[in-house]
């Protein structure tokens, strides 16, 4: 954690941007990379210069997020609008027989796609204060279009990403951009979370961003719970949602080993102590 800028706040400490902006590599030009189409080739060759998703100066994360996407080629926005054609969006109470809500669980049909996922250059910089555990496998619970997977090739690797999706064509989209960038340690899976015999795969980090509500949130925490005394991991957690409920109804993951906040994520270790 050493050269991270930190203050010491009443439950942990409190982690600002500083590190990241003074490190962002110049040598990408992302605007004129936006406007024309690389090989995939040089697209393999971007994503393993971990530089790549490091915050400029000047350009914030989301609009740094939208360039990278355009560079890689990404059809999420044309994925997101279809959804819209078949399900009714999350914030509108569903319109007529033709248009439901998807079932089961909240998926964020029509939240802007830059919403939706976790800015590349969070990603990097939560991966980094993790880069001294050298974390062999992560986990993403809800992983849309798969961004981690992506950012961990220039960091981690060696390390192997499970995602889990409940929509297909979410899960399609990633497994056809990691196959283009040759990410061949990135597993997608379809698959609900919340079914009762869904089983947490062993990990060194699970990362989870407000996949739902919180009462399905719930349900990953207690299943992450049941492994806390016997499993070392880190938990990576994103969105005011989760990082609330676990303020407050879940003390066992900071109560002992401490927290580490950024503005928009929090990590808990199962086993060494983070303050
Ligand atoms: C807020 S997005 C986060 C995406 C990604 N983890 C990130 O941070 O960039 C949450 C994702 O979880 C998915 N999801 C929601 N409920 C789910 C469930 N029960 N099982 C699996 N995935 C689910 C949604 O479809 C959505 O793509």
């Amino acid at each position: 954690m050493t050269g991270q800028s930190r203050h010491n706040l009443a439950k942990g400490i409190y982690i600002t941007n500083q590190l990241q902006e003074a490190k962002a590599d110049d040598a990408f030009d992302f605007v004129a990379l936006s406007q024309k189409k690389s090989s995939a080739t040089e697209l393999q060759k971007m994503v393993a210069n971990e530089n790549f998703f490091i915050l400029p100066k000047g350009i914030s994360p989301k609009e740094q997020s939208k360039r990278i996407d355009r560079i890689l080629g990404y059809r999420i926005g044309r994925i997101e609008q279809k959804h819209l054609q078949s399900y009714c969006a999350y914030y509108r109470p569903a319109a007529d027989e033709r248009k439901k809500h998807f079932e089961g669980t909240q998926t964020w049909i029509g939240l802007h796609p830059q919403v939706l996922q976790t800015p590349y250059s969070e990603i990097w910089h939560f991966l980094n204060i993790l880069r001294p555990y050298n974390p062999k496998t992560i986990v993403d619970f809800g992983a849309a279009y798969g961004r981690i997977g992506i950012v961990m090739k220039g960091i981690f690797p060696q390390a192997e990403f499970i995602a889990y999706e409940i929509m297909e064509t979410r899960a399609a989209e990633a497994r056809r951009m990691w196959e283009h960038l040759q990410l061949d340690r990135c597993v997608m899976i379809q698959q609900n979370i919340l079914e009762d015999e869904f089983a947490i795969p062993p990990a060194d980090v699970y990362f989870m961003y407000d996949f739902s509500s919180p009462l399905d949130v719930r349900v990953i925490l207690k299943k992450l719970l049941a492994k806390l005394k016997s499993d070392r991991f880190f938990l990576v957690a994103r969105g005011s949602g989760i990082r609330s409920l676990i303020q407050l109804k879940f003390p066992q993951f900071w109560s002992v080993h401490g927290v580490i906040h950024h503005n928009d994520w929090s990590i808990y270790s199962s086993f060494c102590d983070l303050y």
